[in-house]
């Protein structure tokens, strides 16, 4: 526990860091990359140079910061990000690492402002947070259906849309049971690359007789370029191997009588057909509203198969929004076609999620009636 002039110290200084937030998490890669270039296995480089992503680390430390009189209050954003860190192999010895480095760029950034009380508080706050997410992580590693990267054998690919491809992929030993919206995490090292490559993807159907399905779209062009999707895409065939990890996350379909709204935007589709998969397996009279949103029909991905789920559902009505000729999916679109009182589950991208979010709210929705996950850091959509 820590003493209370701790976290006065703790809370005083929280603003400041947080005016130098961008400076200090760009401090503290540069510095952590340079002292440990093993990490650049790790982390993700398209992240790095796009901005969004690296931010996440370094404010939920500060948020978690805020909350460090009770650190349970901010237990499902640790949960989410457990997921994540034990999807990638964080393991516990990583994070003196990352405190120390945060150290540095602190101290670096605000110079002789950062007496050594100072540091010494956040060094003690860093402790009792990393401490939260080790605990919370090992319980996940003891749970996980396998430990480690496992190699797996691409069986089938497939388009989906015209920038969506699906893989399964089959393993040497039967595949554990998976639940709709978890996703799995693949290492590679794409020709020429120095570094692996980590990334999340979907999967994107519960039924795993012929293997492991996720898919993955192409991802940017030119300096903005995916670097593991356009490799995935172009460069993996049918009987190549891929490594993953077990699978996790935690946006997780809940069973309920309460009708059942699954709003997608783009590739966002992916965990959410295996949600319409597994709701209709299990209680086909459950109410479906089914949302879709993407460009035009060429990107309209897993079209086929989800008209054949939505036949087995007993009540289902879809709304596909086409956005190259109709508006984006608002308050309007809310208040006309969803019923109050669902359980909405919604994948997309973080701009995507950003306006769906904020149409739920002003439509009435209560927070606790929505489930999302975003493509990118949950955390630049929450606020803590
Ligand atoms: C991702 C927070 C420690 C490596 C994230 C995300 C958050 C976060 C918020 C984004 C999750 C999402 O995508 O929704 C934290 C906090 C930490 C911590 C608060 C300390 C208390 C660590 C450590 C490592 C690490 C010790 C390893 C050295 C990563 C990596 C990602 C990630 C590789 C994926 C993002 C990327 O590749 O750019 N973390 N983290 N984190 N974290 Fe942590």
């Amino acid at each position: 526990m820590l003493d209370q002039q701790t976290k006065d110290i703790i809370k005083a200084t929280i603003p400041v860091l947080e005016q130098h937030g961008t400076t200090i998490t760009q401090t503290f890669y540069k510095n952590m990359f340079a002292a440990h270039p093993e990490l650049l296995n790790i982390f993700n480089k398209t992240n790095q140079k796009q901005g969004r992503q690296p931010m996440a680390l370094a404010s939920t430390v500060l948020a978690a910061a805020k909350h460090i009189d009770n650190l349970g209050d901010i237990l499902p954003h640790v949960m989410q990000i457990g997921h994540k860190h034990r999807a990638l192999e964080i393991k516990a010895e990583h994070y003196p690492i990352v405190g120390e480095n945060l150290l540095i760029a602190i101290k670096e950034v605000l110079g002789d402002a950062a007496t050594p009380e100072i540091i010494d508080a956040w060094a003690k706050a860093y402790g009792v947070i990393a401490d939260v997410f080790i605990q919370v992580e090992q319980a996940m590693y003891d749970k996980a259906a396998w430990q480690g990267f496992k190699p797996f054998k691409v069986v089938n690919k497939r388009p989906v849309s015209d920038s969506i491809v699906e893989f399964t992929v089959t393993a040497d030993f039967p595949l554990p049971k998976v639940e709709a919206g978890q996703y799995i995490t693949v290492r590679v090292q794409p020709k020429g690359e120095e570094n692996l490559s980590l990334r999340h993807y979907s999967i994107c159907s519960v039924d795993t007789s012929t293997g492991l399905k996720f898919a993955v779209k192409r991802e940017g062009t030119g300096e903005r370029k995916g670097l593991v999707s356009h490799y995935l895409h172009d460069e993996i065939q049918v009987g190549d191997t891929l490594e993953f990890t077990a699978p996790a996350g935690d946006f997780l379909l809940a069973e309920s009588d309460k009708p059942l709204v699954l709003v997608s935007g783009g590739v966002g589709i992916t965990p959410v057909v295996a949600m319409l998969e597994q709701q209709v397996n299990q209680n086909p009279a459950r109410p479906i509203y089914w949302v879709h949103s993407c460009f035009n029909e060429k990107n309209h991905a897993f079209k086929a198969e989800v008209e054949t789920l939505l036949e087995k559902a007993q009540h289902a009505v879809a709304h596909i929004v086409y956005t190259e000729n109709a508006p984006r999916i608002d308050v309007n679109f809310v208040k006309q076609h969803l019923p109050q009182g669902s359980d909405v589950y919604l994948c997309g991208s973080i701009g995507f999620m950003e306006d769906v979010l904020a149409a739920l709210k002003e439509s009435g929705w209560a927070e606790s009636d929505i489930h999302f996950e975003p493509f990118g850091p949950k955390m630049s959509v929450v606020s803590v």
